[in-house]
């Protein structure tokens, strides 16, 4: 295996300046992957520099489109390349099944792919006209790139989430200091291999892992960045955009959300149970868009929730490359006492326990936790409305298509909702009352790199993936020229 001890800075492998290391763990045994080298703010300034140096006087901003696109299909060749490896190494850091972890790196792989095609498009669209009223300018609109970005990601999409943040910010001619999750820092090195290997230039991207206060907090308060790029818990969104705010960096949030899930009684009810599934047990339920509230029309509630409780009942629980297994272990310890406790919590608010709760019979190590389904969730309860970002999903009945818009739209998030009934008017009705950024009808999360991902309210601001992604890292420069044979004439006659 790959040792992970150095930070990637500037084209070149080195040890941190104070030479601190960090555990990463398998959660399927809590067994020590690697000790993975540890920035502090001295390595993240060596990162910001490096990156203002390629931004400022290297190759890179100043490339068309297509080159940059070139050496991006590149990356993007290397990650397939890999893919089987890159896909357990990322089931060993973080937990989740294999074939979940494969889905995600060949998401990765197209991510890198999508973007190479928009930084082809760039060449010659970079400028637009614009028409004036006053005809005596002409002005254009240019796009340019918007210079270092600080990107400061996740742990339970580990290389996926790094990709949506360094694709698009490569593609634009952005240079970047990427800062993975200290739970899962070792598919975002690999990433800086194949980088190097694929020919991007020194400095161009720098992966820096660390802990938050040492590497994140420092990165996001460095007066070398242009932009900071972040995707995580609401808290720690607000704090980076406290320490934007000193500088007026540019930032773009994606944070947490209690995604509803509004089903109509006419809803098939195998098709409904799937989508709650997978909107509640992918990943463990670690995902920023779970549909984890779930309002079901009271003549289908009953029976909806006996099948509910019985699907849920079957999926295989275990180490995540094990062949058939469903549901892998919480990221780590702190996320599992976390979710435990939000468990207990649901129990003394009253909320009826249906199925799961504890740890799977038989596993005595590592992060496991049954699939977990609680019905008649009150309203006002703790987990009816806080992210518990574990595979626990909360139930209530409604009557009217205005109780459950209500009911949905009752909270600070706003990143996903979803809705199904057999009434296509009324799912595309209900899909534009929901206050949310990312809405599915008649299913819950599949995720398109080509179209708009992100939230409103405390979900987060601004959007990343399609042209929204490229957007984040670019400016826009108004050039506008005097045209006319006149003389302007106002202090000179
Ligand atoms: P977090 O939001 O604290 O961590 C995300 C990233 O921010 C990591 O790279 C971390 O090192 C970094 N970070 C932490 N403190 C920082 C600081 N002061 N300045 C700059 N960067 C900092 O999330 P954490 O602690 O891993 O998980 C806590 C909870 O957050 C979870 O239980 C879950 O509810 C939520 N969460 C939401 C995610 C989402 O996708 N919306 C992803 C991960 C966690
Ligand atoms: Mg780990």
């Amino acid at each position: 295996m790959n040792t992970y001890d150095q930070l990637y800075i500037d084209g070149q492998w080195v040890s941190p300046a104070k030479g601190g290391t960090f555990e990463t763990i398998d959660p399927s045994d809590e067994s020590v992957i690697a000790r993975v080298a540890a920035a502090t703010a001295e390595d993240i300034d060596a990162a910001v520099k490096a990156a203002r140096h390629a931004f400022d006087e290297g190759s890179w901003p100043r490339l068309s489109g297509a080159e940059r696109a070139a050496v991006l299909r590149r990356i993007a060749q290397g990650i397939r390349d890999r893919q089987d490896e890159l896909a357990r190494l990322e089931v060993r850091d973080n937990g989740k099944p294999l074939p979940e972890a494969l889905w995600d790196i060949g998401d990765t792989a197209g991510c890198f792919d999508f973007y190479a095609g928009l930084a082809e498009k760039l060449d010659g669209n970079q400028e637009q006209e614009i028409e004036l009223a006053d005809e005596r300018f002409n002005s254009v609109a240019r796009k340019e790139p918007v210079g270092v970005a600080g990107a400061i990601i996740p742990w339970n999409f580990p290389m996926l989430m790094a990709s949506w943040k360094v694709a698009p910010a490569l593609a634009a001619g952005c240079t970047v200091v990427l800062k993975p999750s200290e739970l899962t820092p070792l598919t975002a090195l690999e990433l800086a291999r194949i980088a190097d290997e694929a020919g991007l230039p020194a400095g161009v991207l720098n992966v820096v892992p660390g802990l938050g206060p040492d590497a994140g907090a420092p990165l996001a308060e460095h007066p070398g960045i242009d932009k900071l790029a972040f995707t995580g818990s609401v808290p720690t969104g607000s704090r980076i955009m406290q320490a934007a705010a000193r500088d007026i960096k540019n930032i773009s949030l994606e944070l947490g959300g209690k995604s509803p899930f509004v089903i109509f009684a006419d809803s098939d009810i195998a098709a409904a149970v799937e989508w709650i599934l997978f909107g509640i047990f992918w990943n463990q339920g670690e995902v920023c868009s779970a549909t984890s509230r779930v309002l079901v029309q009271r003549e289908l509630y009953e029976p909806l929730l006996k099948r509910l409780a019985e699907e849920a009942q079957k999926i295989t629980i275990g180490n995540g490359l094990e062949e058939g297994v469903l549901l892998g272990p919480l990221v780590n310890r702190t996320q599992y006492d976390k979710v435990l406790q939000a468990i207990a919590r649901g129990r003394e608010e009253g909320a009826q326990l249906v199925c799961g709760g504890d740890r799977p019979a038989g596993l005595h190590k590592g992060f496991y936790l049954q699939p977990t389904v609680f019905a008649d969730v009150p309203e006002d309860s703790w987990i009816w409305n806080e992210e518990i970002f574990g595979p626990v999903v909360c139930v209530r009945p409604f009557d009217s298509e205005d109780e459950a818009v209500r009911a949905a739209n009752a909270s600070r998030f706003g990143l996903g909702a979803a809705v199904m009934s057999r009434v296509l008017e009324r799912c595309e009705r209900v899909a534009r009352k929901f206050r949310a950024g990312i809405v599915w009808i008649n299913c819950s999360q599949p995720t398109f790199t080509e179209a708009p991902w992100g939230g409103y309210k405390q979900s987060g601001i601004g959007r990343e993936l399609g042209e929204w992604g490229l957007n984040n890292y670019l400016e826009t420069k108004q050039i506008t020229r005097y045209d006319s044979d006149q003389p302007w004439g106002w202090y000179i006659k």
